[in-house]
């Protein structure tokens, strides 16, 4: 049963944007039209729209809201816009697919206790003011979080349930040599550095497992209930700054470039997150699961589902090999599929399905609003270099 129509109006047309339009097209057994695209600039939605097979070039984003055949609006835009996109998006009735992270506090870093403490609270009223038009307006909340969706992180959900066990540990971190878009450097753009929208993606892969266990064995999620964080900038080190080759990108603005957490469960059970842009050798998105009767490892990034050698790196052209690797010559963690194994076609599966069908999506608002809690505790808990007790803001 296809289910209601599902009209898609993509927002943003570079690089979340591309792998959106990519993976609608492996959409099966719904009514789906991803009908246009708009930008920054007219140009550049008229070249995605062509390149992309869309129908329409909307000059603004307020022109793709006044068309009535537009039912979702998918915001692939820079986290700053996302919270004011969404709540114009839903106050006329669309449906509304977000990127990750939801929303945050796009000013200068905070740099003491009292600002990391009002940044947390801002934080949480700005996603709440979101959630609160998606409430008001009947629409949904599709959180655009892979990590829920990639295909290892549903299997160990699968293996973790048949097994029954408590999941004590999880292990978990995403990182590369440095994020490509100018945006994730300045905090006013961004709400945060690496351990934001980084962080963010183990940190979900964490929230989902322990959500799910706790709704199978008490009928409740099991919710994060304080934080422990650092955080620092790697690439301000003086020996690295005075090495003349370098392929750790530099430019982080006010945006820490390392952060790592310790978020304690209500359960009192752990999840240990790192986040990086300094890290060589692709990006590296893994999870291990430390559970009283199993372990799994779920290497999204990289893994040996396929491995390739080439003498020479302008052999292959790197998007072909895995995502920011710094080079492809030599033996490569070659991934046969990353978009699948990154779990965006299950993502837009399920959001497509959520609409045609009126339910929730299985990465949603809670996930959302988890998120912007739990790293915002981060912040303030790095800044007063202390653990942060989350359940005011839960
Ligand atoms: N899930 C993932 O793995 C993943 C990966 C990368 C980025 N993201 C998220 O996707 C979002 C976009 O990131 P990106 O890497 O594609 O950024 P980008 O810099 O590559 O692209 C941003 C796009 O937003 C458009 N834009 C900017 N201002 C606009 C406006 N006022 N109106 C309409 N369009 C506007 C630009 O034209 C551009 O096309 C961010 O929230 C980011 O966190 C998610």
């Amino acid at each position: 049963m296809p289910g209601q129509r599902v009209v898609v109006g993509l927002v943003g047309a570079k690089f979340a944007a591309s792998f959106h339009a990519r993976n609608y097209r492996r959409v099966y057994g719904v009514d789906l039209r991803v009908k246009g695209v708009t930008a920054k600039t007219e140009e550049s939605a008229e070249s995605f729209a062509k390149q992309h097979g869309l129908e329409v070039a909307y000059p603004t984003f307020e022109a793709m809201l006044a068309d009535p055949e537009i039912t979702l609006i998918d915001l692939c835009v820079p986290n700053h816009l996302h919270r004011p996109m969404a709540i114009q998006a839903a106050n006329v009735g669309k449906h509304v697919a977000c990127e990750k992270p939801l929303t945050g506090v796009f000013t200068d870093r905070p740099s003491d206790e009292p600002g990391a403490r009002t940044m947390l609270d801002q934080a949480v009223a700005g996603t709440d003011e979101v959630l609160a038009a998606i409430g008001r307006n009947g629409v949904r909340l599709l959180y655009a979080e892979n990590w829920v969706y990639a295909p290892s992180v549903q299997k160990a959900n699968h293996l973790l349930a048949q097994a029954d066990g408590t999941i004590m540990r999880i292990l978990a971190e995403e990182s590369h040599s440095g994020s490509h878009s100018p945006y994730s450097k300045e905090w006013r753009y961004a709400g945060g550095g690496s351990l934001f929208h980084k962080g963010c993606h183990p940190l979900s892969g964490a929230l989902f497992l322990k959500a799910q266990e706790g709704l199978r064995r008490r009928g409740t999620s099991i919710r994060p209930a304080n934080v422990l964080a650092a955080v620092s900038n790697l690439t301000r080190i003086e020996s690295f700054l005075a090495e003349s080759e370098r392929w750790v990108q530099l430019g982080w603005k006010d945006c820490e470039d390392w952060g790592t957490m310790v978020v304690t469960f209500d359960d009192g059970s752990v999840a240990q997150i790192t986040a990086a842009d300094v890290s060589l050798g692709g990006v590296q998105n893994w999870m291990t699961v430390y559970s009283s009767k199993a372990v799994i490892q779920c290497n999204i990034s990289p893994n040996t589902g396929m491995m390739t050698y080439a003498p020479a790196g302008h052999l292959f052209p790197s998007p072909d090999i895995r995502e920011k690797v710094e080079t492809t010559a030599g033996w490569q963690y070659t991934n046969p599929d990353e978009d699948w194994m990154n779990g965006f076609p299950n993502e837009l599966q399920d959001f497509c399905e959520a609409v045609a069908h009126g339910r929730e999506p299985q990465s949603g608002a809670w996930l959302a609003r988890d998120v912007v809690v739990v790293s915002y505790g981060a912040y303030l808990s790095a800044i007063a270099g202390r653990r942060v007790d989350l359940t005011p803001w839960m």
